[in-house]
């Protein structure tokens, strides 16, 4: 009984029909693919933590892995997302979410307070965000744009790691192989 998996499986399906239909046609930046694989690469980038760590909600990790662009990304709204997943999901979603309103400099460290006054799993979910993102950079990306890229993933694993040691490893890997691209 201890091998069944640690979250649903119907829940997983459930996110990631919703995080299809609304990201709809969107792409992942710079490539002809559609967005889906940017959130199912964060949720591949989260499961192995989800089944070796101690995490306290597995299903909301998971779930809120698959969503964690919607409320940025589309218009479907806070509500809405509380109807369909349920507010624990819909809290860590709109932790994660940038808030437009503020300067683009405030954007990230608000983000970040948010998502520490929520449930550790908001703060794995950020982790494997990043570590799916720092992928080889764009060509169009300045070096500068690149630096600050990089900078501000290590802000995000100072505020962030003591989450997760596992996903706090392999940014710390992902931070060190960027290095390649300065
Ligand atoms: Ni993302």
């Amino acid at each position: 009984m201890s091998d069944a998996p640690r979250w649903s499986p119907e829940g997983y399906v459930r996110a990631l029909h919703l995080a299809a239909r609304w990201h709809h046609e969107q792409k992942v930046p710079g490539q002809d693919l559609p967005y889906l694989v940017h959130v199912v690469s964060v949720c591949a980038e989260l499961l192995p933590a989800v089944t070796a760590e101690p995490v306290p909600r597995p299903d909301v990790a998971v779930q809120g892995a698959l969503l964690h662009d919607i409320l940025e990304d589309t218009a479907l709204t806070f509500d809405a997302l509380v109807t369909e997943m349920g507010p624990e999901v819909a809290h860590v979603v709109a932790a994660l979410s940038k808030n437009p309103d503020l300067p683009k400099a405030e954007r990230m460290p608000d983000s970040l307070r948010r998502i520490l006054a929520q449930p550790p799993e908001a703060a794995m979910i950020k982790l494997a965000d990043r570590i799916t993102n720092l992928a080889p950079p764009p060509a169009f990306w300045s070096r500068d744009k690149r630096v600050a890229y990089r900078e501000e993933a290590q802000l995000i694993l100072r505020a962030l790691g003591h989450a997760s040691p596992l996903l706090a490893a392999r940014l710390t890997e992902r931070i060190d192989e960027y290095a390649a691209y300065l």
